[in-house]
């Protein structure tokens, strides 16, 4: 097993262990790895002792980057006790810095490299088999390794700077500049060759490997008389998740699917038919007056959230009640979801994502979260080899909270209907244009402002619609997509003319970070 913490070690399935100095670095690499065929995990810095050794069959470790300088005194740092294990090591960026510092060697502060930045090898290696002599790499530092000892450098930077090295006659590397970004064109050959060539780690992280054991650790988990309940959404995630406790526990899982009056147009017809077609036939509960009166006029969007969450809650307590056998609740929480909500150390809350902080303390259902340790691409992945339609893969995905965190300041029905209907021309201009599928989300969202406008030469005062389509690899980070201008204005129409009470369209330009993708 690999992903119980109880397993010692399994000696077929080596896992690459990837130090966290810096949350997207880290994740970016772990990806990277992944995409290779071998399983990667990510421990925070001042979590990384021998313990690993005694959950995992450590192949190789990796020191990811990070935004702080190993001048500072208070820079995350880690002991060396791990140096001497014959673990073949790789060091990223700060991370190649700070296995200097441990190895005993000196870094300065020099000018700055970043972005591109042409390398010259100046000693052969296995972790440069099939780069040429120059290279491009993506840079992104000032301080630099000046000096380590018993090592060998092996690439230089445009200024001289050490751009790679190895220890000597070790299996220890550091390389300054990112393998893991698409803007190092060979970074994908250099992890390639550290993994299977140096670290001897054989591929064995595929989808069909991944579904089996995923199966095998909720078989272990969920005791045989007991039920499972997942609430499906009609994404791609909660399908998966429902397809694989089906898988696991048989007629045991129970599905059940809450139209709670925040979903996109035509959606409930469209999600139960794309459901069936799965196989899944869920309870379908009409929650939406419920809902709606309860959010109606409430400001705070983290409170929408916790309203969503507990009304959920009382949904599946009368699903309980009438079937005491269900002891567990299902849920497609990712990888992401749960750094983003700060549930591991250091990593900031941003925000109470539904999945996994909305549910109220009271309920106790035991949670079973057997997607937790994928991101969004293996997801899509075992969604393929599940057979889910492709309609599931390719849906945009949509908050758990639905529409109500796509209307900032106070929730009224007014704004969701406005949201609603300038969502579906958001999707339904780029469907025609053949752009939905290029692009990550794509939604209109609506605040309390009012803008003058002219409407059948009157003055009227109406919404503002902020359309937002970004594209994104994770959800992690964004850029807003640069849609052609004729497009926007094709949207911007469709909404003012068919919208009343909507003067002005607006469209979002800020990446995430510094926003984030949904408003609230
Ligand atoms: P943000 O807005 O945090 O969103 O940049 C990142 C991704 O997560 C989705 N999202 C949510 N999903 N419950 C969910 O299940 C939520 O409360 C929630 N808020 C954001 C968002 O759509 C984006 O894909």
């Amino acid at each position: 097993m690999l992903f119980s913490n109880n397993i010692i070690h399994d000696k077929e399935h080596k896992v690459v262990v990837i130090i966290n100095f810096g949350g997207q670095y880290a994740h970016l690499i772990a990806r990277r790895i992944r995409e290779l065929g071998v399983f990667s995990i990510l421990v925070n810095f001042n979590e990384f002792n021998e313990s690993i050794l005694n959950k995992y069959s450590v192949g190789a470790i990796i020191l990811s980057g990070g935004p702080s300088s190993v001048l500072e005194k208070q820079s995350p740092g880690i002991s060396n006790w791990f140096l001497n294990l014959n673990i073949p090591i790789l060091g990223i960026c700060y991370g190649h810095q700070l296995l200097a510092k441990i190895l005993g060697g000196k870094i300065n502060r020099g000018i700055g490299e970043y972005g591109p930045t042409t390398i010259r090898l100046i000693n052969k290696d296995d972790l440069f088999i099939g780069w040429e002599n120059e290279e491009t790499v993506w840079m992104s530092h000032s301080d630099y390794v000046e000096y380590i000892p018993n090592s060998i450098v092996l690439a230089l930077s445009e200024n001289n700077y050490i751009a790679a090295f190895r220890v000597k006659n070790k299996k220890i590397y550091g390389v300054q500049f990112h393998p893991e970004v698409i803007h190092t064109p060979k970074g994908n050959v250099l992890l390639e060759n550290f993994i299977h060539r140096i670290a001897g780690i054989k591929p064995y992280w595929f989808p069909e490997k991944i579904v089996n054991k995923l199966i095998e650790e909720i078989r272990e988990k969920i005791p045989p008389e007991e039920k499972v309940l997942v609430a499906v959404s009609g994404g791609i995630d909660s399908t998966v998740t429902a397809l694989l406790i089906k898988k696991a526990v048989g007629d045991r899982l129970v599905t059940v699917f809450v139209d709670h009056g925040l979903l996109r147009e035509g959606e409930v017809s469209e999600i139960l038919n794309n459901l069936n077609k799965a196989g899944i036939k869920p309870i379908l509960v009409n929650a939406r007056d419920e809902f709606l009166n309860r959010l109606e006029g409430v400001n705070d969007c983290e409170e929408r959230r916790k309203i969503v969450g507990e009304l959920f809650a009382k949904i599946f307590s009368k699903i309980i009640e009438r079937d005491p056998s269900i002891k567990w609740l299902a849920q497609g929480t990712l990888y992401p979801d749960i750094i983003e909500s700060g549930s591991v150390p250091h990593a900031n809350k941003i925000k109470s994502h539904h999945n996994v902080a909305g549910l109220p303390k009271w309920f106790n259902l035991k949670i079973i979260e057997p997607l937790k340790m994928l991101y969004k691409d293996e997801v899509r992945k075992i969604a393929y080899y599940l057979g889910v339609p492709e309609n599931i893969i390719k849906r945009h995905p949509f908050p758990g909270p639905g529409l109500s965190v796509r209307i900032i300041g106070t929730f009224t029905k007014e704004k969701l209907e406005i949201v609603r209907k300038a969502s579906k021309i958001v999707e339904e201009v780029l469907k025609k244009h053949g752009i939905y599928d290029k692009v990550w989300q794509a939604f209109a969202v609506v605040g309390d402002d009012k803008w003058v406008g002219v409407k059948g030469d009157r003055r009227a005062e109406g919404y503002i619609v902020i359309v937002r389509i970004v594209e994104s690899v994770d959800g992690m980070t964004a850029d807003w997509a640069r849609i052609p201008y004729s497009i926007l204005e094709e949207i911007s129409k469709r909404i003012t003319s068919e919208i009343p009470h909507v003067t002005m369209v607006a469209y979002s330009i800020t990446p995430k970070p510094p926003s984030t993708i949904e408003p609230c």
